[in-house]
């Protein structure tokens, strides 16, 4: 199979299992080629467990910290098109800014880490702002996991990725805000997949509420990954991913 390069987004409802899948497809990707998991969510902080690393440092602090981003955001009038990196790769990413080794690396671009600091908009422009100027070779992939909704659809993460993939649980608000996803990616030509996860015998009639053909894996109830995910322990194997990975490639070097 004729391997390329890919950015992913993956997005959805809160606790639909973004940041699961996220991990599960990250790792697989790393058996193919170098991969960077970024972590876009300001609020949640099981990412790095899931893949059995340290807590990385906010990407955040690179530039000195929220306050200083918000004066570069205020001295730039906050365009969505910043320039507040220079373009870099894999290779270019700074000591001490990621956890990772050569195969399978995590940033996070920054957190809420205390009372009253403000919102999450400086770490949302730097988040579009570092996928932007990310370069990629071939056999290079960048995950990117999101909070959940569809803010960062407004603040342009996803502008300069390739594909968006919807993680979906068996529920109604799951379904309504996959439509919206997929009608904001249609109106931005962006290719968008869908992920079913969580799925049990009675929730087997969600796939017919999907455009199949849009649907790149169905992800039973795994109590060894909800007890992996509790424990804040690395996640364990599950056999439906490298198909997923599979189609995703497929589509990637087309
Ligand atoms: N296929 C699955 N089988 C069993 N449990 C799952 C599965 N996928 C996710 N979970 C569980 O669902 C919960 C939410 O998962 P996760 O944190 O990945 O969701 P999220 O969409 O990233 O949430 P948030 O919106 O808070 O970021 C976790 O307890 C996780 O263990
Ligand atoms: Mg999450």
């Amino acid at each position: 199979m004729k391997v390329k390069r890919m950015k992913l987004v993956v997005c959805g409802k809160g606790g639909s299992g973004k940041s699961t899948v996220a991990a599960l497809i990250a790792r697989e990707l790393a058996r193919r080629g170098r991969v960077l998991v970024v972590d876009t969510d300001e609020s949640n902080f099981g990412l790095y467990q899931h893949l059995g690393f340290e807590q990385p440092k906010d990407f955040m602090l690179y530039l000195g910290g929220k306050a200083k981003l918000k004066e570069i955001l205020f001295r730039t009038k906050g365009r969505p098109e910043a320039d507040i990196l220079e373009e870099f790769t894999l290779n270019d990413l700074p000591e001490g800014f990621f956890v990772g080794d050569e195969h399978l690396k995590l940033v996070a671009i920054g957190k809420i880490h205390e009372f009253g600091e403000g919102c999450a908009c400086p770490m949302n422009v730097l988040a579009a702002e570092f996928l932007r100027k990310l370069r990629l070779r071939d056999r290079e992939f960048v995950v990117v996991d999101t909070d959940a909704g569809i803010e960062h659809f407004g603040r342009g993460v996803e502008a300069s990725c390739d594909a968006v993939l919807v993680v979906i649980d068996p529920s109604y608000e799951s379904v309504m805000l996959s439509k919206k996803i997929a009608g904001i990616c249609e109106s931005v030509d962006k290719e968008v997949f869908f992920l079913l996860n969580k799925i049990d015998e009675d929730s087997k009639e969600l796939l017919e509420l999907m455009d199949g053909s849009k649907v790149v894996g169905v992800l039973p109830f795994k109590r060894e990954l909800f007890r992996a995910c509790l424990r804040g322990e690395p996640l364990p194997e599950i056999e439906e991913i490298p198909s997923v990975v599979d189609t995703l490639l497929k589509w990637s070097s087309k």
